[in-house]
């Protein structure tokens, strides 16, 4: 039986009212106000949780949030009609009559505070916190969302929606993630609502009182983070509900889908087609049609004879094997999911036990109930069809839940962990439970084996067990654009590893569209081209040796950057920080980025500096933040905070790089399943800031690196000491590298003819580096004359790559 709160009957307003009284606790406050319980809790120095119910029984269960409460230092100060309850970090005065809060830092600067009328209020079941809107105060985040970066003015709704071909400005998507920041005064802080009813999000939308949050049913329970910057913020809200694992090395190559690839020999023949053209890919994707009747675990016997021949021919390519994985489970005796399913009693029920039935697919289908952790032990048993098979990824879709109808009906019950909840409780969290269960799943059938997990629903949270795709998108410029902005907004919420469907899902896409798009998908955390049933071909070679040359080049230049995209991998599993980051994560304050010219550039990484320009355009202004940086393709200088006129013809986005960045790259490869390359190529761009660059790398596939079999090092560049300083090596696996090659950009007139290593000194010679090839209407490095692009080659064979620390000056 599903429990139920005492609900508010009256239409009007009820405000939570004043406090009547409270206790101090081990964690921090607990009490009852006129309306409702309270409980503030001290979670980290920075981290307050805010916790308002209308009844004693407060909700329990979170499926977003995992960390355990540490024992942090606080201490509660006593005031007439205020209590103080303060970290070294954080303070939260409590105004007693009425409840409300306010947040402020060490300094005494105000970060947040409650409308002080409304605070939190409940409207009959709905309840919500209104905070004062403070002078200049934007909004970035709530993940999958569209509209603007910054998202004042607006509203949003988080109810996760399966929405074929949504306009650019449609609310709800796919995946709901009720995490936002706010910045305002040099300030910035985050709130995460842990409440997985359907939510709503007010940023000053048709007001300009407050911003506001709200859940149909269920607690107020909110996190209020304050950190110095949105990189920690991010972190803080990360360590609540996790990171993500290490993904495989070949998931980060070019996958490449099709609604649908089949028979067999199709998938083999795009396989063959990118090896015979020299076009780098590591993934080929199954979609529905490989299936019997789309009847999820079994194969269609006509197209798919031999699934583990095409496996093994296919890894006999390098390439992997990735199939897509729907919920629904077709109602059909005699058919072993469904029979088994029926047996052991795995399906979502109405009220009176009879199971759901949804129209998908396959026809009229039964659904696991995956908030139940006996069903993800059975979906584990059942994914053995696949993991067994050899199959290295795979794909949920479908788990908001779709259904024909698209409108689920909500009296259903869900386990919910054992607690029971209805469909309102249950549908945000449910594609997440779905990927759990396949993700988990997965891993316990071969746990020493990296699996790929990709999603369309998701969750907070969602980062611990997948990769989030933006579902069904249009081939159109808008679209490509509305991409980015989503994928960095997932970013800015604890999802690292997400992209769109390059090319376009519904529609066709022409030829500059796709060069674009490739190019630009070339730096999206997850890079993978798909398109819809029905659509024009939209392989790299599909529109004309023109854009087959633009996308070989790019996909080349992802291969060649991959040692620095899978530290940026290895940054975003240690501490959270995404892989594309909004250029609101580093100048949170500076108002030029949030332009709707700018908004959707970031970094790739911590110093790639992604500006994606429409396919319509051969000259695009952008915007370079504060620093120095140089671009690309030639090494051009230019200072930052300014904004530039950049040439981008359709062969060329532009790229730049920041100034006393470290770049590691390797020589292209064909698949990153069989990655033989010995030299590891290093850039140091000049500067005048010290970085410190960290180096990862493992075997890309195995969980050893938990054990320690990982190579990590530390690389400082001190420009006044005119040194790097490679420091000692950590971990016990040996580096596949075997040579390092530096490349000095910026340096000529610095740079002599040698420089030394640990004091013995080494000749350096003269030698440009091409960062993408010459095509035939576009060279990179046109004129060998100009010294703008100079750089300096050290080929370096005795490189101490396997030692103990050492110096390299100038
Ligand atoms: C919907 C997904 O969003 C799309 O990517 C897929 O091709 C179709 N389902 C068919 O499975």
């Amino acid at each position: 039986m599903i429990s139920s709160k005492t609900i508010n009957k009256s239409n009007s307003n009820l405000h939570c009212g004043n406090i009547e009284h409270y206790e101090e606790t081990s964690y921090g406050i607990s009490g009852k106000t006129e309306n409702a319980y309270f409980k503030i809790s001290v979670i980290q120095e920075g981290t307050f949780k805010i916790h308002l119910s209308s009844s004693k029984e407060f909700d329990k269960h979170s499926y977003a949030v995992i960390s355990k409460p540490l024992n942090i230092d606080f201490s509660c100060i006593y005031h007439d009609n205020i209590v103080e309850i303060k970290t070294d970090k954080l303070t939260l005065e409590l105004n007693k009559s009425p409840f409300a809060v306010k947040f402020k830092n060490k300094a005494g600067e105000l970060i947040n505070e409650d409308d002080a009328s409304f605070s939190t209020s409940w409207l009959g079941e709905q309840v919500t916190t209104y905070k004062k809107l403070q002078e200049g105060e934007r909004f970035i985040g709530l993940g999958e969302k569209t509209g603007p970066l910054d998202r004042k003015g607006n509203g949003y709704q988080n109810w996760n929606t399966d929405h074929f071909g949504y306009p650019p400005d449609s609310d709800p998507l796919y995946c709901s993630i009720p995490f936002y920041i706010g910045i305002h005064n040099h300030l910035s802080y985050g709130i995460y609502l842990d409440n997985s009813h359907k939510s709503h999000f007010n940023f000053g939308a048709s007001n300009r009182r407050f911003s506001s949050f709200s859940a149909d049913q269920g607690d107020m329970a909110y996190y209020f983070i304050y950190e110095d910057n949105v990189e920690d913020i991010i972190s803080a809200y990360t360590d609540l509900t996790g990171r993500m694992e290490l993904p495989p090395m070949w998931s980060l190559g070019y996958q490449q889908c099709r609604y649908s690839y089949k028979p067999d020999k199709e998938v083999l023949g795009i396989a063959n087609f990118f090896r015979e053209k020299e076009i780098p890919a590591d993934v080929m994707v199954l979609d529905i049609h490989h299936m019997q009747d789309y009847k999820i675990f079994t194969w269609d016997g006509e197209d798919f004879p031999n699934p583990s021949k095409m496996i093994e021919k296919l890894e006999e390519m390098g390439f992997k094997l990735v199939v897509i994985c729907d919920p629904g489970i077709k109602i059909q005796e005699g058919y072993e999911a469904y029979d088994s399913g029926v047996k052991e009693d795995v399906f979502i029920k109405y009220p009176d036990g009879e199971y759901y039935e949804g129209e998908v697919w396959p026809g009229w289908c039964h659904f696991p109930d995956f908030t139940n952790p006996d069903v993800r032990n059975w979906w584990a048993e059942k994914l053995k069809a696949y993991t067994d098979l050899g199959i290295s990824g795979l794909w949920n879709d479908m788990n908001e839940i779709a259904t024909w109808g698209q409108y689920l009906p909500e009296l259903m019950e869900f386990d919910f962990e054992g607690q029971k909840a209805s469909t309102r409780k249950a549908r945000n969290i449910y594609g997440m439970q779905m990927a759990r269960s396949t993700y988990e799943g997965a891993k316990k059938n071969h746990p020493n084996k990296r699996v790929f997990n990709l999603t369309r629903a998701g969750f907070a949270g969602i980062q611990r067990y997948a990769a989030v795709w933006t579902g069904d998108n249009v081939a159109n410029d808008e679209h490509m654009l509305l991409g980015v902005r989503l994928v960095n907004s997932l970013g800015l919420t604890g999802v690292a590893f997400s992209g769109y469907d390059i090319g376009g899902f519904a529609g066709d896409a022409n030829s500059k569209l796709f060069a674009r798009w490739i190019s630009i998908g070339a730096f999206a955390p997850f890079f993978r081209g798909h398109s819809m049933i029905n659509s024009r071909d939209s392989e790299p070679w599909a529109f004309g040796e023109e854009v087959e040359e633009i996308s070989r080049n790019y996909i080349n230049l992802r291969y060649k950057l991959m040692p620095y995209i899978y530290s940026a991998f290895y940054e975003a599993h240690e501490s959270g920080i995404p892989v594309a980051r909004s250029l609101a994560i580093y100048y949170p304050h500076d108002d030029k980025i949030y332009n709707s010219l700018y908004e959707n550039q970031y970094l790739f990484g911590a110093n790639i500096l992604v500006a994606p320009v429409s396919s319509e355009v051969n000259l695009a202004k952008v915007y370079l933040p504060e620093g120095n940086w140089y671009d690309l393709y030639d090494d051009k200088f230019y200072h930052g905070t300014q904004e530039i006129i950049a040439e981008c013809p359709i062969e060329k986005l532009p790229v730049f790089i920041k100034a006393s960045s470290i770049i590691p790259m390797q020589d292209r490869v064909q698949s990153l399943s069989n990655n033989q390359n010995s030299v590891l190529y290093l850039h140091i761009y000049k500067g005048s800031e010290n970085n410190t660059y960290q180096y990862y790398e493992d075997d890309g596939d195995t969980f050893n690196h938990v054990e320690g079999a990982f190579y990590k090092r530390v690389i400082e560049y001190k420009p006044q000491e005119k040194q790097i300083i490679f420091h000692a090596k950590e971990g016990n696996y040996k580096s596949q590298y075997k040579e390092v090659q530096i490349y000095f950009h910026g340096f000529e007139n610095e740079l002599k003819q040698e420089i030394s290593i640990d004091q013995q000194s080494i000749p350096i010679e003269k030698s440009p580096f091409r960062f993408i090839d010459p095509i035939s209407n576009f060279d990179p490095l046109p004129d060998q004359e100009r010294t703008d692009f100079k750089i300096e080659n050290l080929p370096l064979s005795k490189f101490k790559w396997e030692e103990e620390q050492f110096i390299i000056n100038w």
